[in-house]
């Protein structure tokens, strides 16, 4: 039986031979894609290259990419959703197209030396049928037609409520196209041939699962429109590790895949009363958990933080319906033991990771008893209004999907919409409307929005100088008003330092140095002590902004003399005598050891 580990290698390994560079996994928490909270497909810190950009690693990668994806989370429990998962994807910026997309994944698929050995007549799928953007795809039936009776091939339309099963775009804005995705027969005595009717029913039945979906995209979007085609097509394949382990291993579920197995055996033998759902949501939220502490998130009422504190606080919620006491440790554990070959960061980051939840869980905990009892008092009355709920998350930190899960238990409805109306009204929440519009990153690619981009940069660096070398970004944010950025750093900063890193800043803005992008390897950059996006794990060759030193050129980037370094995509200014006159607006505490700043370019 192939673990997931195998198959994850195996999939690299198919692809790098046929002539694919493997490009290890972005963070979970994008910097330069405002749409986002975390990447929730493979293509996401892609999507530069998808429009156009060269890719520094060339036309043809493959990846195995951390993707979380919570809005599902109410499904985590049956057999094949969960929070994070890894997508497997082999990526064509402009070179291949559905020939050879389609030929390799029906060959990793079925071949038993180089891929799955899947069972061919498992195998349905299905195909762009068409809409008013592009006609049906005619030529990926008639390529898989090569592999898989005609008849197992289905052309998919929008559905009644106008949802286009094979149409893939990350959103309202980017690159799109129609898609071709693979289904496998997952009961036991095999489904057989199957008119599309009841293809549609084993679908609903869940007794075929996608396992790959080949997107070709050819498009773009601007605003949910499709608005014309991408200057080269690319391919955009992905497939979710976790579902082809369950069917590679012939699993029911993929809680059953090695991925999950040693996480559920140590849940069912220490609960003392065993609940499956209970046992898969409590696995799930804590192996999301810890990639996304992996990866730099840490507990907090906003954004990223609050995913997490959702999620650790479901999982304690979860733990103990189950009876289940002291666990998460081993469970932190037994993630970071699947993972250690691949991920390295959960290893290296143990001691924080424990920590981060073990303190989360604390916190839920002083309010936890008290909270539930309020809870009793409120749902006794009848529904939970919006003042209700807000009460209960503001004195009793009961996140409101925490609130309404509680309800539903008991019957009752919660307002939801009167709880955001509370929530309003209180200032932690109540952040300036660019602000909302986006998470992290970039918000647009507008002038204001590089100028401030490129004086993140200065920032950072005039911080090291001023706070120590060991301060680094946590995250950022930059709208056209103003730039925030996290940073890890114990102690609130004095008037006097903040006074010098605004100084720092502005001598450099006067200096007028030129901001250069040079690619290199990995292994250089590192070398140069390039500033790092905390938690990512990079590919062997990098972009990388320099700024400084005042005769630095493209061509003679003077890298040792530069005052700041960092991995980087850009975009920025050429020379910082763009940037105007800096100055910090605000300097805080956003949760234990991590300050935030904000600035603006006057
Ligand atoms: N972007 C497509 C998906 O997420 C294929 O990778 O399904």
């Amino acid at each position: 039986m192939l673990s997931a580990n195998e198959i994850r290698t195996k999939y690299l390994e198919f692809f790098k031979k046929r002539g694919h560079t493997i490009i290890p996994s972005a963070s979970l928490v994008p910097q330069n894609d405002p749409s986002v909270l975390f990447n929730t497909a493979g293509m996401q810190p892609l999507v530069p290259y998808l429009l156009g950009a060269p890719h520094p690693q060339g036309k043809r990668l493959v990846n195995s990419q951390k993707c979380v994806r919570t809005q599902d989370i109410e499904e985590v429990g049956d057999n094949t959703h969960d929070t994070f998962f890894e997508m497997l994807g082999n990526w064509s910026l402009g070179d291949y197209f559905k020939e050879d997309a389609i030929k390799w994944s029906f060959e990793f698929l079925i071949s038993k030396e180089e891929g799955l050995g899947l069972e061919k007549d498992r195998l349905y799928i299905t195909v762009f049928g068409g809409n008013k953007d592009a006609p049906e795809d005619t030529e990926a039936f008639d390529i898989w037609k090569k592999y898989v009776p005609e008849h197992r091939i289905y052309y998919m339309t929008a559905d009644a409520n106008g949802k286009e099963p094979n149409w893939w775009s990350p959103g309202d804005n980017g690159p799109c196209g129609p898609d071709t995705e693979m289904f496998y027969d997952v009961t036991e005595v095999g489904l057989g041939d199957m008119t599309k009717e009841e293809y549609l029913a084993a679908d609903a039945r869940q007794d075929v699962v996608e396992i790959w979906n080949d997107v070709f995209m050819e498009y773009v979007k601007k605003d949910g429109k499709v608005v014309g085609k991408l200057e080269h097509k690319n391919v955009d394949t992905g497939s979710g590790l976790e579902r082809v382990a369950m069917v590679a291993q012939k699993k029911t579920n993929i809680f059953e895949t090695d991925l999950f197995s040693g996480m559920m055996k140590i849940i069912s033998e220490n609960s003392a009363i065993y609940n499956e759902r209970a046992a898969r949501i409590v696995a799930d939220h804590i192996r999301t958990s810890v990639f996304l502490i992996a990866d730099g998130v840490t507990s907090s009422n906003t954004d990223q933080g609050y995913i997490l504190r959702r999620l650790i606080r479901r999982a304690v919620r979860y733990a103990d319906t189950l009876k289940l006491k002291d666990a998460f440790p081993a469970l932190i554990d037994e993630v970071a033991r699947t993972y250690d070959t691949v991920y390295e960061n959960i290893s290296t980051g143990i001691m924080q990771i424990k920590k981060e939840i073990t303190e989360e869980e604390g916190r839920f905990r002083k309010t936890l008893e008290n909270g539930l009892r309020q809870f009793d008092k409120f749902v006794q009355e009848g529904d939970i209004s919006g003042a209700s709920a807000s009460m209960l998350y503001q004195t009793y930190g009961f996140p409101i999907e925490v609130t309404e899960e509680l309800a539903k238990e008991r019957g009752a409805n919660v307002d939801r919409a009167g709880f955001e109306g509370e929530q309003r009204k209180h200032q932690e929440l109540s952040r300036s409307g660019s602000e909302q519009k986006f998470r992290g990153g970039l918000a647009d690619h507008s002038d204001k929005t590089v100028r401030l981009h490129t004086a993140h940069h200065l920032l950072l660096r005039a911080l090291q100088i001023v706070l120590g070398s060991d301060v680094h970004q946590r995250g950022s944010n930059i709208t056209q008003e103003r730039l925030r950025i996290d940073f890890a750093y114990g102690q609130k900063m004095t008037d006097e330092q903040k006074k010098e890193v605004e100084r720092i800043v502005n001598e450099k803005i006067g200096e007028a140095l030129p901001v250069i992008r040079t690619e290199m390897s990995l292994e250089e950059a590192e070398k140069l002590g390039a500033e790092h996006e905390f938690g990512a794990k990079y590919p062997d060759r990098v972009s990388v902004y320099s700024v400084g030193p005042k005769d630095a050129t493209e061509s003679d980037p003077k890298l040792n003399e530069r005052f700041s370094i960092e991995f980087c995509g850009g975009p920025h200014v050429k020379n910082t005598s763009e940037l105007g006159r800096f100055r910090i607006l605000k300097e805080e505490a956003i949760s234990q050891g991590v300050r935030r700043i904000k600035a603006i370019l006057e």
